[in-house]
Parts: structure tokens; C-alpha cells; sequence
């Protein structure tokens, strides 16, 4: 077992904070709090590489006051995206372009953190608002021509121009090769925490789930052929990445609807990549679908947080907590009762990027603002203080003078 004594990820609180709000340090990084902002893809890159959209939008959750923040899954090799507009990480470039971003985020006080993923037979499509459209040949005369994806078997679905290539040894060995040299870009590129995406139907849960999974060499078959290739991803970015660093892994808990990999299933693989030297399972579910009496999981408030209290406690490992949180009191409860040890966030943030401050608020720390950028901070105190001195001191005459300025009565 790999184990690392620096770390301090207990969450008993002993500065008065809400557990929200308590540092989280896991190895030699230390997050100002235990609020992450999910990955979320942005459709917005070039050649993989960021553009100003991705400075914009990592910015405004960075100065937003979360923790941690995740960019959107980046691919690890070209063929492994969804779409043209998908980021990637398989260029030496991208590293400087992605340092931009990761400077940036670390000087509002957050930690920068990657997703590192391949889409599998899920690539060669158009993007989320176009629903994901399969790439057609006519797609072509606007320099989207449609390519083979990979697959641990050669199952079309969802529906792609091509069939995807069975992936052989080879294909997975450069596949593997592609996941350590995006690993290595990720250290240059500044990055402090490194998730591989072992979820939602991308390669990696193709090779878990027996729905996509048909192979009978030593990839498929029983769990134990079918978690091989998983396995071999997360050895591989374990030996790339730096030993002081955390790396997180995202899966599926259970498949989507009707499909056939269940939660006793991911505690076993939660396990392995525990002993594997993952430090974190960050517990999301879905993205393959079948047959089977398997359901879906009801789109309720905190979704998955069974799912990562589950793992947390039967494997032996720390968690995050993602899907329906919105309030603050569920994110605080949700540590409090010891289901994860951090909980992530993706729309709420779109809808309020500066969710953490507002839930410092929620939950009575002190000085909520100090989560913000200190430009913001020191106006939004300096407001708080007029607005206490004009209810408490000056209020009524303040309001009259104010009242007759603008001859109203009302104000
Ligand atoms: C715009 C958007 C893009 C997303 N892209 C990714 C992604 O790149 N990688 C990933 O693992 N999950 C992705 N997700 C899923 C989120 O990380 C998150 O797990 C999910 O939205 C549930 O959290 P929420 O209820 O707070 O939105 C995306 C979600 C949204 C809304």
C-alpha cells in the first residue's frame, strides 16, 4: 500500500469554522477550504489548447472563493476528444498555454487542478448544445470530418460515423504512453492535483462496464480483466506525476440506466486504486446505458452523496461528494455526517460563480468575503460597515435627509 504521513485531510474542526470552510491538506497541497468546483467541459478550445473563454470562465470561478478548481476534462491524446472544440493536452505547447491558466488560479488562493481523460467511442461528435451530435461526412466542408474512436470492443453506441477500433495491445499501450506524457504536461503546466476521468461512459469506464466490455483477453471478462485497463491508467499517472502531489480519480459508482456496473463493484475498484496510490475517488455515476433492471439514478438533491459515502467508508478511502449540491447547509451537513470529505459543485456555480462566499455567509463565518479576491473584499466589508452604521447609528436621520433630497417619502 502507498501511503504518505504528510497529509491532514481530518476534518475535526478546531478553529470554529463550518467543516466547509476548514483547510483540506493532502500531501504537500493544501486547499483553503473544501469547496471544489467540478470539471466542466467548455467546448471552447483550439487545437485542445485554452482560449481566453477558459481564462474567463476558471477565472470567475477562481476568484469565486472555492478551494480547488477543476478545469474540464482534457484529453490526452488528439483522437481522444469529443469534439474539434474539446481541450487536450497532448502537445508540448499546451503546457505554457495551460500555465496562464494555473497562474492565474493559483493567485486568487485556489489550487489548480486537471482532469485528464479520453473519450473513447464517445468521440467524433458535435458539442453539448448541439446534444452531441454525431459527426457526419458533411461535416466536412467546415473542417469537422468525423474519426474512428476507440473501444475496449467494437460497439456502436452511441451511434458514431464509424464503428470504433477494437483497441488491440499496442492500442493500449500508446493509449497508456498518451496518459503519462499528458501527466508529465500537466507538471509543467503548474497544475497541483491531476484526476483521471474514469467515468460518465469515457474509455476507461467502457473497459469496467460489462455492457461495453465483451473482450475475452485479460481486458475483459471478470471484474478483475475488465478493471486491467483502469488499473494500468492510474499506475501510469501514479509514476509520472509527482510523489508529493495528490491524484484524485473519477467514477462512475453505478452505470446509467439499465446497465450492469454496480456499486459492490466500485468499492472493489476503489480499493485497488487505493492501493494503486490514488489518493481520492471523486464519486459521480452514468454514461453507459443497457438492458438490465438497472435504474437511473433520480435526478434528486445530492444524487450521488449514498454513493460516495458508501465508497468512503467501504473502502477505506477519501471522497468527493458531487451532484445536486446547492445550499450551503447540504454541502456543510454533507461533511458534518462524515459522507465525503469534499463536495463539488458544477451548475450552481454557473448560475453563481461566487457560491462560496454567499455559503460563508449562509453559514455565519465571521468575515465571508475573505474568500474573495481582496479588491472585492475590502469594498463589499467597506459596504458592510455603512450599512451597519446607517441602520444602527445615523439610520433614521440618514433616511429622512436622504428622503428629502429626493423629496420622497419613501425610500
Ligand atoms: C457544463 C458541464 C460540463 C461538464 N463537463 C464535465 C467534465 O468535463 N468532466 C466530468 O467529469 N464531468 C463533467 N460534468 C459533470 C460535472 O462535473 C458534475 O459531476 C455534474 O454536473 C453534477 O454536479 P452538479 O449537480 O453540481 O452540476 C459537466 C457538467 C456540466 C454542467
Amino acid at each position: 500500500m502507498i501511503t504518505n504521513s504528510t497529509s491532514d485531510t481530518s476534518i475535526a474542526d478546531n478553529s470554529g469554522l463550518p467543516l466547509l470552510f476548514t483547510p483540506f491538506s493532502l500531501k504537500s497541497v493544501k486547499a483553503k477550504n473544501r469547496i471544489v468546483v467540478a470539471p466542466m467541459c467548455q467546448y471552447h478550445s483550439e487545437d485542445g489548447g485554452p482560449t481566453n473563454w477558459q481564462m474567463m470562465h476558471l477565472g470567475r470561478l477562481a476568484t469565486g472563493g472555492a478551494g480547488i478548481v477543476f478545469g474540464e476534462e482534457t484529453a490526452v491524446e488528439r483522437r481522444g476528444r469529443k469534439t474539434y472544440a474539446c481541450a487536450g493536452i497532448y502537445k508540448k505547447e499546451h503546457a505554457s498555454a495551460y500555465r496562464h491558466l494555473t497562474d492565474f488560479i493559483r493567485l486568487q488562493g485556489a489550487i489548480p487542478a486537471i482532469q485528464l481523460g479520453h473519450s473513447g467511442r464517445k468521440a467524433s461528435c458535435h458539442t453539448a448544445v448541439a446534444d452531441w451530435r454525431p459527426l457526419r461526412d458533411d461535416d466536412a466542408k467546415d473542417g469537422m470530418s468525423p474519426w474512428q474512436g476507440l473501444a475496449p470492443s467494437a460497439i456502436n453506441q452511441p451511434p458514431r460515423r464509424f464503428l470504433p477500433k477494437e483497441m488491440d495491445h499496442d492500442d493500449i499501450r500508446t493509449v497508456l504512453n498518451a496518459f503519462r506524457e499528458a501527466t508529465l504536461r500537466s507538471v509543467d503546466a503548474g497544475y497541483e492535483i491531476v484526476e483521471v476521468h474514469g467515468a460518465h461512459g469515457y474509455l476507461i469506464h467502457q473497459f469496467l462496464s460489462p455492457v461495453s466490455n465483451h473482450r475475452n483477453d485479460g481486458y475483459g471478462g471478470d471484474i478483475k480483466g475488465r478493471m486491467r485497463f483502469a488499473l494500468e491508467v492510474a499506475e501510469t499517472v501514479y509514476d509520472a506525476w509527482p510523489k508529493d502531489k495528490p491524484i484524485f480519480y473519477r467514477i462512475s459508482a453505478v452505470d446509467g440506466e439499465g446497465g450492469k456496473w454496480g456499486l459492490e463493484d466500485s468499492i472493489t475498484l476503489s480499493r485497488e486504486l487505493k492501493v494503486r496510490g490514488m489518493d481520492l475517488i471523486d464519486v459521480s455515476s452514468g454514461g453507459i446505458f443497457g438492458d438490465t433492471e438497472m435504474p437511473p439514478v433520480p435526478r434528486v438533491p445530492g444524487y450521488q452523496v449514498a454513493f460516495a459515502e458508501r465508497i468512503k467508508h467501504s473502502a477505506d478511502v477519501l471522497t468527493i461528494a458531487v451532484g445536486g449540491i446547492t445550499e450551503a447547509e447540504q454541502a456543510e451537513n454533507i461533511l458534518k455526517e462524515g459522507k465525503a470529505d469534499l463536495v463539488a459543485l458544477a451548475r450552481e456555480l454557473l448560475w453563481n460563480a461566487d457560491w462560496p462566499a454567499h455559503a460563508a455567509d449562509a453559514l455565519g463565518v465571521k468575515d465571508p468575503f475573505e474568500v474573495l479576491p481582496e479588491e472585492y473584499a475590502h469594498r463589499l466589508r467597506q459596504r458592510e460597515a455603512q450599512k451597519s452604521m446607517a441602520i444602527n447609528q445615523g439610520g433614521k436621520e440618514t433616511k429622512s435627509a436622504w428622503n428629502k433630497l429626493l423629496d420622497r417619502t419613501e425610500l
